[in-house]
């Protein structure tokens, strides 16, 4: 993770028409601009089968900029600056030919090419083998590739093999955009700066974890790709996975991409399997019907655009209980739970400390007296760690209360903006650093893990349990953590 200025490139973005793109991705380098991040010989190449112009394209861009930044953000200078950097190329990217005319538009003397594919993986091939053909490949040139990379392990390996051919693994950039947010970085920060936490990260002083990444949001018009995936493989296997690694890895001897990267396979490889054996215990799917979010109704997953009043089997929550069988999480459960059309739309992570092993206080108030460190993703970015004090008052002696030590990311500078995740992924893409973007071996654990517990889902035949829309998911997703004694942190 560098803050220097990286070598000039040429920032090739196929699937430039796509909703990511325009939603995203030109947001996100138009602020790298803003903030003087990248070089100033760098260029964006837009790649896509649209039959725009020069001019009609960088239109397009200039449209979609105006709908996604903040009034203000666009001025006339940095405006002409970032589209000094903009160029267009019509590809279709099953056309050789059409390679070569993008080969006119980059010089890899003066600049190093960094491919990004916003576009579905059934084409990754025909890019890399047209790159390829059109000698677009040398021993710099990168390739960043979006989610999902397959839809289990086999689908997984056959892209990746198919993408190896021609890139070696440090030339290749997996996104889970996840790994850009700045608060998920800051657990490293967090974990690793901090003796105070770092000597206490372990089951002799935690008692579970809990992460929820919940959505207000249902399909947005995805149904035909959401419907044959679920949340599982949309959120679980990547985002969740990724989240879990980061509280769980151990210390990285070193802060290097491949470090990182090595401790986080070992989290993925000591989850423990759930099977058919133990998938009742273990997991829980639902699905949301009609109901109502922020006071405005909300029509079901089947009623949604393209659902077509089908009963559906696909899950829109999950909540699962895991464990990492290692010597540091030894009886440390993980409760993870994310879903659609949540009442609230918020990423956390929330480490429960243990109760002292003796207790000596007034026994009505034991309820209250527990160590949390929240940390809060999105929104309000920020970490809150509840700590146990004596109430101010002569009245009540021993009185006790639950209070927060709160740092607040947001508030700290009312002037200060949270970049987006890409803008961070963007750059490092550029840098040429690594270290938050998935390599492919945990990608594969990853889905080892979780292809057991889909197919042990399939075996048993489960069906999704239905919640209504605002609220927090199944019941059964409630009984998963109490069950255990606890509960879901409010
Ligand atoms: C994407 C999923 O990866 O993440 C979407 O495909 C989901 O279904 C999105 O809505 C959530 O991202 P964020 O950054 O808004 O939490």
């Amino acid at each position: 993770m560098s803050h220097q200025i990286h070598k000039a490139c040429d920032f090739v973005l196929f699937g430039a028409k796509g909703d990511l793109a325009m939603r995203k991705l030109f947001p996100a380098l138009f602020q790298l601009h803003a903030a003087n991040l990248l070089n100033p010989d760098s260029r964006i190449i837009g790649v896509a089968r649209a039959d725009w112009s020069q001019s009609e394209f960088i239109d397009q861009v200039e449209a979609t900029l105006k709908r996604f930044l903040k009034s203000g953000e666009l001025s006339v200078e940095l405006w002409a600056g970032f589209s000094a950097r903009l160029d267009y190329v019509k590809v279709d990217m099953t056309s050789a030919e059409d390679f070569k005319k993008l080969g006119q538009a980059i010089d890899q003397s003066k600049r190093v090419m960094v491919n990004y594919l916003a576009t579905p993986p059934s084409v990754f091939g025909d890019i890399c083998q047209n790159l390829s053909f059109a000698e677009l490949i040398n021993e710099e040139t990168r390739i960043v590739l979006e989610k999902p990379i397959g839809h289990d392990l086999e689908s997984s390996k056959v892209i990746n093999d198919t993408v190896a051919r021609y890139f070696k693994e440090n030339r290749i950039y997996r996104i889970d955009h996840y790994l850009g947010k700045e608060t998920v970085q800051n657990l490293i920060a967090l974990r690793f700066a901090n003796n105070l936490f770092n000597s206490q990260w372990n089951n002799h002083s935690i008692d579970h974890v809990q992460i929820t990444v919940s959505e207000t949001v249902g399909l947005e018009g995805r149904y035909s790709y959401y419907d044959k995936v679920g949340q599982m493989r949309d959120m679980v296997q990547n985002h969740l996975l990724q989240l879990l690694c980061m509280v769980a890895m151990n210390p990285p001897s070193k802060l290097d991409a491949d470090s990182i990267r090595d401790e986080k396979v070992r989290v993925l490889k000591a989850l423990h399997p759930i099977t058919s054996d133990n998938v009742h215990k273990r997991a829980v799917r639902g699905q949301y019907a009609a109901g109502s979010i922020n006071g405005k109704s909300v029509v079901g997953y089947s009623e949604e655009d393209g659902g077509g009043q089908s009963q559906s089997n696909t899950e829109t929550f999950v909540a699962i209980r895991a464990n990492v069988d290692n010597w540091r999480w030894a009886g440390v459960p993980f409760y993870l739970r994310t879903g659609k059309r949540m009442p609230q739309k918020m990423t956390e992570i929330v480490v429960v400390y243990k109760n002292n092993p003796h207790y000596i206080f007034d026994k009505k108030q034991k309820d209250i007296v527990n160590n949390r460190l929240v940390i809060r993703l999105q929104p309000d970015e920020g970490i809150r760690l509840h700590v146990v004090t004596k109430q101010l008052d002569m009245q009540q002696g021993m009185a006790l209360q639950n209070r927060a030590l709160n740092l607040d990311f947001t508030s700290d500078d009312p002037n200060h903006r949270t970049p987006d995740a890409y803008e961070r992924l963007l750059l490092e893409s550029m840098v040429g650093d690594q270290s938050l973007f998935v390599r492919r071996d945990e990608i594969e654990a990853s889905w080892t893990w979780c292809d057991e517990l889909i197919n042990a889902w399939s075996e048993t035949g489960d069906e999704v349990k239905n919640y209504n829309a605002g609220t927090w998911g199944p019941i059964g997703s409630i009984a998963l953590i109490e069950r255990d004694g606890r509960s879901w942190h409010e």
